[in-house]
């Protein structure tokens, strides 16, 4: 018979109840469906997947899962706040939505710190495990063979920004982390997505090149 002690002892830690963590999803799902005409690209579908993502991460690279969940379900909420912005513009949202969930102060801190700590313009090789979970998710999103082609144009309608302004972004932001060689920090990411993320970060800095010819910027100006 297994005593309590011991079951314990086995059981992974996690700072963050079920019942909190399923009320979270619950608000931000629901935030991100009453404004889902703002969110064409940062919407439930983007937040979903992260989340998922993010949890299988965890699990392999030992941080505690459910902050990694619960992260990652408000990562993006700074884009409920302002269009185009940082994550820490979501800090307020972010703490209230934690708060109403019953997620103790000083764990909504280590949350609201951890989406910052992993955000692609800010990161370094030796964040913490936790952040690296969330990392690779949100990476891995970007990173997608179909993100180009079904969700870039939507990210250039929620955002206001032009193509060239995205492509300077992807590659100003994305170039010295994959030539660093923590664009993903899980083995596993890197093995499964490395090919992905090359080929992306190709085909971006190619349509940044693309762009300082006169003749496809007037074939973009004819195109609308
Ligand atoms: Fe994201």
């Amino acid at each position: 018979m297994l005593v309590s002690g011991s079951t314990a002892l086995s059981e992974p830690v996690r700072a963050i109840g079920r019942a909190s963590i399923d009320h979270v999803e619950h608000r931000v799902r629901a935030l991100c469906e009453r404004y889902a005409r703002r969110l064409p690209f940062h919407g439930w579908h983007h937040v979903g997947f992260v989340r998922d993502k993010a949890v299988e991460f965890a699990g392999l690279n030992g941080s505690d899962v459910s902050v990694v969940e619960t992260a990652a379900l408000v990562h993006d909420v700074n884009y409920l706040v302002r269009r185009n912005s940082e994550a820490a513009a979501g800090s307020g949202l972010r703490m209230a939505i934690l708060a109403d969930a019953g997620v103790p102060a000083d764990v909504a801190d280590w949350v609201d710190a951890l989406v910052d700590e992993a955000e692609m313009a800010n990161r370094h090789r030796h964040i913490s495990l936790e952040a690296q979970a969330l990392s690779d998710a949100d990476t891995l999103f970007k990173a997608l063979p179909v993100t180009p082609v079904v969700l870039a144009h939507k990210y250039l309608a929620e955002n206001g920004v032009s193509l060239r302004e995205l492509a300077e972004k992807i590659v100003g932001e994305q170039r010295d982390v994959h030539a660093e060689g923590f664009y993903f920090y899980s083995p596993a990411a890197a093995r499964a997505y490395s090919r992905w993320a090359t080929a992306n970060l190709e085909l971006w800095s190619c349509i940044k090149e693309s762009l300082d010819d006169p003749t496809v910027e007037r074939l973009l100006t004819a195109v609308g």
